[in-house]
């Protein structure tokens, strides 16, 4: 149980959320929504106890699972399995029970007896704990959110970022806590794992605050609505399912709307009416609280109209190129003793939309990496055309400098464009004023999507690598970028879950991992994008 009382959210001067009161109980199951930027990373933060709310205070009864936006960089050597069962602690008297073992083949008598003291004292231990069967729910977790055995028995440095996100969220549903906060929880899940997560979530029976834009798991889960509203910030609470949310949310827009259009009408006449009056002296003063009536009915409208700010975008002409700016012979990549691939052929023509399907774990990451030049094949070699230009969006936005402010960025990926070009082109992606001096490390999930894009857009870039572009997005945003996606010249090659980027872009061409195929696009691929 989590309880809130007049919560106040700030991020630098900025005010998120102005004193919000509210109760997550056992069997609430809540959608915390709002657009990118709104405060809900914030907002789960500080429920989390990882942060503190500028005002109020947020208590906690019984045990929290808490899965961040952003991948926890915890211990990279320990194995993927310990990651998991640490969630009970477990991982511990685990690797307790390997030293005890090695300690038991001592030739001193007496630390082998000690050996055997303490081996008995942990198993003793783990068996209260629930034992041995605990590994092998955790192992069951692990599968139904699609990682194999054999990722379990890997350090977290050789998984990819997806694969550690769904490692973190398997811990989480693990450690069994009383309430679950999950921040984008299906973030780099395949469509299996995405109904088996809708599944769990809606049989479990503590409290759960859940952000996500999959409308999908909305829509079976939650039974209360927070929607944290970035132009009043304010916490507006539904205690309604998904879809009689969704009317009623529709009913009150309409209802603002309609108040904004009288507060106009009236502030006009207003306006009009101080105007006559200020010509003579004695209804100077008089004319002046008009005034100022006026300007306060327009303040109260001017927040909603920003609302209605969409990015509006469209990437430039790219660079010209030859006719095959980017291909790739022969590659092959393995960490470790598990092979990713082998054999992968690629040619990306001038312009061409170019596809990557593999079950997860499949290598498509792994593939984007190796054709951006971050990563060096173990085979093969990548090779870039005439006149070739990358652009590179990487899934965990590692390409973007978190010490820097969003300005500095831009002027590194553009050093020779003027800066008020720079500023216009951030204001396109919705960065605008203050926003362009804000530390990279700071940025909500959305905004960092947005700026990686916007970097893209100011290379010239003729080819694009995008993983998962559309990860984080807003429903408004993540149009608008498609939208400039089928419309951009360049060519394409895409990762991606999501349908409806695949039904933007209009492919030519799919590879299909790990076998490396590459093959004409035909409609009937298209049931794979969200298995894949
Ligand atoms: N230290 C800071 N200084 C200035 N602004 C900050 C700071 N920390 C966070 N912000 C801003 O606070 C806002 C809220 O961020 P938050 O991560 O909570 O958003 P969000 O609703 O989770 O968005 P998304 O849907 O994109 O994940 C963002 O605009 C972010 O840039
Ligand atoms: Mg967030």
């Amino acid at each position: 149980m989590i309880s809130a009382r007049d919560v106040e959210l700030r991020a630098g001067a900025r005010l998120l959320l102005d004193s919000a009161t509210f109760q997550v109980a056992a069997g609430d199951k809540v959608g915390l929504v709002g657009r990118n930027g709104a405060g809900k990373t914030t907002l789960a933060r500080v429920l989390a106890g990882e942060g503190q709310p500028a005002a109020g205070q947020v208590a906690t009864g019984g045990s929290v699972g808490y899965l961040p936006q952003d991948t926890m960089v915890g211990d990279l050597e320990a194995l993927a399995l310990d990651r998991i069962l640490s969630a009970r602690g477990l991982d511990s008297l685990l690797a307790g029970l390997r030293e005890a073992e090695m300690q038991m083949a001592d030739p001193n008598p007496a630390r082998r007896d000690a050996g055997v003291r303490r081996y008995g004292h942990l198993e003793e231990r783990l068996t209260v704990l629930g034992g041995y069967a605990a590994e092998s729910e955790a192992a069951s977790l692990a599968a139904s959110l699609g990682l194999p055995q054999k990722v379990l028995k890997q350090p977290l440095r050789t998984l990819s970022g997806g694969q550690r996100r769904r490692i973190e969220l398997a811990r989480i549903l693990f450690g069994g806590s009383d309430t679950l906060l999950l921040d984008e929880p299906t973030n780099h899940l395949d469509a299996d794992s995405v109904s088996w997560l809708r599944d769990h979530l809606r049989a479990f029976r503590g409290g759960l605050v859940v952000i996500s834009h999959d409308t999908s798991l909305l829509d079976v889960v939650v039974n209360r609505v927070f929607h944290l509203d970035a132009d009043r910030s304010v916490l507006d609470i539904y205690n309604l399912g998904w879809q009689a949310y969704l009317d009623q949310r529709e009913t009150d827009a309409r209802r603002r709307r309609r108040e904004r259009l009288n507060a106009e009408r009236q502030a006009v006449a207003l306006q009009s009416q101080a105007d006559k009056m200020r010509a003579k002296a004695t209804k100077a003063k008089a004319a002046q609280n008009m005034q100022k009536r006026a300007e306060r009915l327009l303040a109260g409208v001017s927040a909603d109209r920003a609302a209605e700010r969409v990015a509006k975008l469209r990437f430039p002409v790219p660079a010209h190129c030859g006719k095959t700016p980017l291909s790739a012979q022969r590659l092959s990549k393995s960490y470790g003793s598990l092979e990713v691939f082998t054999d992968v052929d690629v040619a990306v023509d001038r312009g061409a939309r170019v596809v990557v399907l593999g079950l997860n774990g499949a290598g498509k990451t792994t593939l984007l990496r190796l054709l951006a030049g971050v990563e060096d094949p173990d085979t093969g070699e990548v090779l870039g055309g005439h006149g070739l230009r990358l652009g590179y969006y990487a899934q965990e936005h590692e390409t973007l400098d978190n010490s820097r402010t969003v300005l500095e960025n831009m002027r590194s990926a553009a050093p020779d464009m003027a800066e008020s070009e720079h500023r216009k082109i951030l204001g396109s992606f919705l960065f605008s004023g203050d926003d362009v001096a804000k530390p990279t490390g700071v940025l909500s999930g959305g905004e960092k999507t947005r700026l990686a894009l916007a970097l893209l857009v100011v290379s010239g870039a003729n080819v694009l690598l995008l993983d998962e572009p559309t990860n984080n997005l807003d429903p408004g945003s993540r149009a608008e970028i498609l939208a400039a996606l089928h419309n951009y010249q360049g060519a394409i090659v895409l990762v991606t879950h999501d349908e409806g980027a695949v039904d933007a872009l209009q492919p030519e061409r799919v590879v299909l991992l790990p076998d490396g195929v590459e093959d004409a696009w035909s409609e009937e691929l298209a049931d794979l994008v969200a298995l894949a």
